[in-house]
């Protein structure tokens, strides 16, 4: 079965950039919010990026207009009914995640795949929660979503070898490189850098240099293109803190701590980019 249409599950930063890319591809494209005002804020990061295409040269303003065009926004999950895939892109939060994916479940028709792009929690507990969990897989992106060259495509433990391979053939049709990953907390990229990024954090709240030297260290030291305290305001420290806390539970392994730096500005609501205020502030 070819797929044509994508859904996706939430407008936010990882939202909105799986819908362009998608849209970008020729899918027609459904995003989902339960927002209205999410929806909205998600069009106008589509269109924020790709006006720097067009300011380059690279698209037209008509092109602009024509993948936007393939965008349809929706506050009602029944208008995923259609799609041949759905990926899940809502807040990294388990419960929030089951009770979404049950509900695509009952709507999505039989033999429609289920993606999530959970950046942490174990795919074949989510799948679990559907009826199909063979025709369920990870789908992870990485931020900013329309520039990053990777999806790992993750296989729970029932997940079928042909749906890793449908869906690993439309991240190569996103133009994205797959790497095939089991499932396991963390999957393979975020297992390597969450604990880096919050190494990051520890080094900072121990004193042993600033925010911008400690970036400045990475940069120019190991040929990072941000440094790691930069990339924990562009990925949310939200997130961040949610994946160190599987790392954390599921090895249960006092390597995978949070700095209580992390938790501190976690609950203070300086959650980076998106909250204006960070390791340093967007205001
Ligand atoms: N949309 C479209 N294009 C964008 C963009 C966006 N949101 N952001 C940047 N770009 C493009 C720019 O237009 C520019 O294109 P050209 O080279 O063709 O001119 C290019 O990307 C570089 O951008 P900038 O010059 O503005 O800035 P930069 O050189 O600092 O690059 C960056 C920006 C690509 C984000 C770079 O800083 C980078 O690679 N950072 C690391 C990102 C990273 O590690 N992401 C993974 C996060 S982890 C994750 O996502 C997983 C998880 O689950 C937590």
């Amino acid at each position: 079965m070819a797929i044509q249409t994508i859904g996706i599950i939430g407008a936010g930063i990882m939202g909105n950039g799986i819908a362009q890319v998608c849209a970008a591809a020729g899918y027609q494209t459904i995003m989902q919010d339960v927002a209205e005002a999410a929806l909205e804020r998600g069009i106008k990061t589509i269109n924020a990026s790709l006006e720097r295409g067009v300011r380059k040269g690279t698209m037209t303003e008509a092109e602009q207009a024509a993948l936007v065009a393939r965008i349809r926004t929706t506050t009602r999950a029944e208008d995923l009914a259609d799609a041949d895939l759905v990926i899940e892109a809502a807040t990294e939060n388990e419960t929030l995640k089951v009770k979404i994916l049950q509900g695509l479940d009952r709507i999505l028709r039989p033999g429609a795949i289920i993606a999530t792009n959970t950046s942490s929690i174990s795919i074949t507990r989510l799948a679990a929660a559907t009826s199909r969990p063979e025709r369920f897989v990870g789908m992870h992106f990485f931020n900013p979503v329309p520039v990053m060259a990777l999806v790992e495509v993750i296989s729970g433990l029932q997940t079928s070898e042909a749906t890793a391979q449908e869906v690993a053939e439309l991240a190569r049709s996103l133009g994205k490189t797959a790497i095939g990953v089991k499932n396991s907390a963390g999957f393979a990229v975020n297992r390597i850098l969450c604990p880096m990024l919050n190494e990051a954090i520890f080094t900072l709240q121990e004193g042993i240099a600033s925010a911008e030297e400690i970036d400045a260290g990475m940069k120019l030291g190991c040929n990072h293109p941000i440094g790691p305290l930069a990339l924990c305001d562009m990925v949310g420290l939200d997130t961040l803190l949610a994946v160190m806390n599987v790392l954390y539970t599921t090895f249960n392994d006092p390597k995978y701590r949070p700095a209580t730096l992390l938790q501190e500005m976690v609950d203070a609501g300086m959650y980076g980019r998106k909250s204006g205020r960070g390791f340093y502030s967007y205001a």
